[in-house]
């Protein structure tokens, strides 16, 4: 049995130690918001948080995380009480497909948890590790800003 925290409930589950934290968190825990893109760390829609920080979930085996805090798009809020994030994502309808949703708005709350204010140019290079095949990116990136303004930041024009 391998012992983990998602979203603040601990949870222990029988899986071989090597076992993908998405495959864990998808298949054992039922959690859906990761998805499951290229299994290889290049696309970022099974994005999560381990301590705060983002991670690749299809690269992480799951015994490396005893101790270690996960979050998922589920712990950021419900569809009847979204999260600040989703919500503004829905606000600026970002979300085309909506697969690689859940991984973007993973990665922009670790930035806003962070920095509500980052510049233009720290908010394109943190999102730069999540791919959109439908091409939204602008719209996620209206979004981000949108969300950062609600956190009582905003984000800022880089330097010139
Ligand atoms: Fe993990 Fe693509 S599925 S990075």
């Amino acid at each position: 049995m391998i012992s983990l925290s998602v979203n603040g409930t601990a949870h222990s589950v029988d899986a071989d130690p090597d076992t993908p934290l998405l495959y864990v968190l998808r298949g054992e825990l039922g959690l859906n918001g990761a998805k499951f893109g290229c299994g290889l760390g290049q696309c970022g829609a099974c994005t999560v948080l381990v301590d705060d920080r983002p991670a690749f979930s299809c690269l992480v085996p799951v015994a490396a995380l005893a101790g270690r805090k996960v979050r998922t798009l589920e712990g950021l809020g419900t569809p009847d009480r979204p999260g600040v994030l989703a919500a503004a994502f829905e606000a600026e309808q970002a979300a085309q497909c909506g697969y690689c949703i859940a991984g973007v708005i993973m990665r922009a709350q670790a930035l806003l948890e962070r920095n509500t204010r980052p510049t233009e140019g720290e908010l394109r290079a943190h999102l730069a590790a999540n791919l959109c095949r439908c091409g939204t990116h602008m719209r996620i990136l209206r979004a981000v800003r949108r969300a950062a303004i609600a956190m009582g930041g905003g984000v800022r024009e880089s330097a010139r």
